[in-house]
């Protein structure tokens, strides 16, 4: 995997991979791992509350049992701003470490599998995957890295060039890559892979398939309430004073924005969407991976 501090591309986010590889796994963690803008923190919430038996109050109250990317765990001085303003806006010291936290830990990262803690091959914690389209990914992404949080991208066409290059973001590599890692291990008994567009035709469904995964029995009612509480339409419009909001230090979650399965085309013109095809015919083809792309216009 390139180092993208060689490379001296300001636009890459520095993730300290170097930390994450030699972190310390243990047998009873979950993690959530996911490429950026795949519905991560979504899922992140899912998962909390399955975790919670849908108390959506309970274990929300200290920073550190808030689900986590590990990457912003372990950033210190010199990585990333974005990810040192959440782990202080967390009240989290600088030399906070996973280490301490209490097991069993959920934990998300946006790793690639070769860049993943050392010790996760050897312990093999269960672990879920969600894979979103990568048409609507890249969309997604322009907004949050040219819009909202930082100036990193002016125009579209950047970021889709780099992306299909395999080096948009930080230092991810391809996204076909980070896909097929783990659509090739599905089927190993610590693995589930979700898709973005399935959680999003039957939130239900997808729900009750994570929980059973995880080992956990809900009611229906449980499933209601988790249901309800993760909608699109509850998420974006959270009342302040809800507690997963607090928790995470937002008056407005960042991480919902639109969630339109096919918002692509607004946004892509014939070029485009014609690079990025030859892309997923070129990673994809034959492997059975496919995404719904959303509806035509
Ligand atoms: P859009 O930018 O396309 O709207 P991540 O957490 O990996 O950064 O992913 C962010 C994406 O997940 C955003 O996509 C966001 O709107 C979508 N998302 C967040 N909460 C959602 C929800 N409850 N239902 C559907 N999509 C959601």
């Amino acid at each position: 995997m390139e180092d993208s501090t060689k490379l001296g591309n300001p636009r890459r986010v520095q993730l300290p991979y170097g930390k994450v590889k030699k972190m310390e796994i243990r047998h009873d963690d979950l993690f959530l791992i996911s490429y950026p803008k795949s519905g991560t923190h979504w899922l992140m919430r899912i998962i909390t509350l399955i975790l919670n038996g849908s108390d959506f109050d309970a274990d929300c109250r200290h920073a550190s049992a808030v689900p986590s990317l590990v990457e912003m765990l372990l950033s210190q001085e010199g990585d990333d701003p974005g990810m040192l303003m959440a782990k202080k806006n967390r009240g989290l010291p600088m030399d906070f470490s996973p280490n301490s936290m209490e097991s069993p830990r959920f934990l998300t990262t946006h790793a690639p599998y070769d860049l993943l803690p050392t010790q996760f091959h050897e312990k093999r914690p269960k672990l879920i995957y969600i894979a979103r389209n990568p048409k609507d990914l890249v969309v997604s992404a322009f907004s949050h890295f040219s819009i909202r949080s930082r100036h990193i991208y002016d125009e579209f066409s950047e970021l889709l060039e780099e992306f299909l290059a395999g080096q948009a973001i930080a230092n991810f590599g391809h996204w076909g890559s980070h896909v097929l890692d783990w659509w090739k291990r599905r089927h190993e008994h610590n693995v589930l892979y979700v898709k973005y567009e399935d959680m999003r035709k039957d939130l239900k469904a997808g729900i009750k398939n994570i929980a059973e995964f995880i080992g956990k029995g809900l009611t229906p009612e449980d499933v209601d309430k988790i249901a309800h509480h993760c909608s699109f339409e509850y998420m974006k419009n959270a009342p302040q004073g809800d507690t997963f909001m607090k928790a995470m230090g937002w008056k407005e979650n960042p991480f919902v924005r639109r969630g339109k399965v096919g918002e692509w085309k607004e946004t892509f013109i014939v070029a485009q969407n014609e690079m990025m095809d030859k892309y997923c015919e070129q990673w994809l083809k034959g492997t059975g991976l496919e995404f719904e792309m959303g509806r035509s216009k």
